[in-house]
């Protein structure tokens, strides 16, 4: 049988694969891709003559490193306005809490969500997506969450899922409907959680874009029990369960997001041993968000050492958000991870990629550099891939591969 023919063959590159929770390095490798995959992937001179000239296109990278594509697991790109006003209230001392309780924080980005167009929720959450792209970012979950009504809910499931037809990056879009009580249920948060279960989340399901719901659990937000209710319904309905859990709080999130078989528990910083061991018998991912943490001075950081021991598998994302991680710099996230968090690079640049993949069930097709995977990587014009982490400066991203295609003649096929 002839060789299959190969569409591009990158060389002259260092591979970090990310496979068996290690970097997985290849020095001196080579990658290629055949309809949108990744076809072959090994030491550049295990390529043979014959072999290599199959390939349509052959890419020197100049010594670069290759990464597989990142995926930041948690954002919420999409909203309208900004939250300037809660950063100078933070500045003067008022906690994240308080600002909330007075009807600032969340309640201020869902007013102005609720009255954006869509085309300008588009344009803004097209932008953010791109400065993560500039970071290597070739797959994204965002979450609704600022609509708080059936309507606004899934216009920005809408405006998320249509991401991809401005840039080359997938969306994986989560519904966040229980992310805070919106003013027409003041003092009726129970209602709210029922609508939300009955009403948004059949919508939601029924427009098709959600992979995941989502819960805000903590005493600003919602309870345990109403969390619970939220995800067991989710989940039963064919949704991947997430938890934004003990962030300012021991809420016991870890350990229903366990009870419920969610796929991750985010933030963290107050989990107990009890709710690591409930994650890591349950196979609970952890995603740590050290740029929420950061931007709010929070005065914990997650049992990092402990999740690490119990073998939790520990992802990493940016929360872009407009107030609790203003942040699409990939590279602060990495540091923060590393000089804040305790986590090792190799720990840092994983949470990135394979363990983000397995947060969004996507670990057959993405994640790591592996024959069969979606052909989306990251050149990074770096000597060691510990420098991604190390100095807080501009991307030292070379050159992106989505889907086979390095990104600029990507972006001239999707709509303008
Ligand atoms: O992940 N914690 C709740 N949700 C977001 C914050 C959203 C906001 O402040 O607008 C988070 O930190
Ligand atoms: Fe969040």
């Amino acid at each position: 049988m002839p060789d299959q023919r190969w569409d591009r063959l990158w060389v002259d590159v260092n591979v970090a694969t990310m496979t068996d929770a290690s970097l997985g390095v290849i020095e001196a490798g080579a990658v290629a891709s055949a309809d949108e995959r990744i076809a072959w992937v090994g030491p550049e001179a295990e390529i043979g003559e014959r072999r290599r000239e199959t390939a349509a296109e052959v890419i020197r990278c100049g010594g670069a490193w290759l990464t597989p594509g990142l995926i930041d697991c948690h954002t919420h790109i999409v909203y309208a306005g900004d939250r300037t006003e809660d950063f100078r209230r933070r500045l003067r001392g008022e906690s994240y809490a308080r600002i909330a309780r007075a009807g600032g924080g969340i309640m201020s980005t869902v007013r102005a969500t609720r009255a954006a167009s869509t085309e300008e929720l588009t344009r803004s959450a097209v932008s953010r997506a791109r400065e993560l792209s500039a970071w290597g970012v070739t797959t994204i979950e965002v979450k609704s969450g600022y609509g708080l009504d059936r309507a606004t809910e899934l216009r920005m499931l809408d405006v998320a899922a249509a991401l991809p037809r401005h840039l080359a990056v997938d969306v994986s879009p989560t519904l966040l409907a229980a992310h805070a009580v919106p003013p027409e249920y003041a003092g009726r948060r129970g209602d709210y959680v029922e609508m939300a279960v009955r009403e948004i989340l059949p919508a939601a399901l029924e427009q098709g874009h959600a992979k995941a719901v989502d819960v805000f659990c903590e005493d600003i937000a919602f309870t345990a029990d109403e969390a619970r209710r939220v995800l067991d319904t989710g989940i039963a309905s064919g949704l991947h369960g997430r938890l934004h859990a003990d962030q300012l709080s021991d809420q016991g999130g870890g350990t229903l997001a366990a009870d419920v078989g969610a796929r991750s528990a985010d933030h963290l910083e107050y989990l107990s041993r009890g709710g690591v061991e409930a994650m890591a018998r349950a196979d609970v991912c952890a995603v740590l968000l050290p740029g929420a943490a950061y931007t709010l001075g929070a005065d914990r950081r997650p049992p990092v050492s402990t999740l690490r021991r119990a073998g939790v598998t520990m992802a990493l994302a940016t929360d872009a958000n407009p107030g609790s991680s203003p942040i699409t710099h990939v590279g602060l996230v990495l540091n923060l991870a590393c000089i804040r968090f305790g986590m090792t690079p190799e720990e840092a640049l994983l949470g990135f990629t394979a363990a983000a993949g397995k947060v969004l069930g996507l670990q057959a097709d993405r994640g790591t550099i592996e024959v069969g995977k979606r052909a989306d990587f990251a050149a990074w014009d770096v000597d060691d891939l510990s420098w991604l982490c190390y100095p807080v400066g501009p991307s030292p991203l070379k050159f992106l591969v989505k889907d086979g295609v390095p990104v600029e003649s990507a972006e001239e096929r999707v709509e303008g």
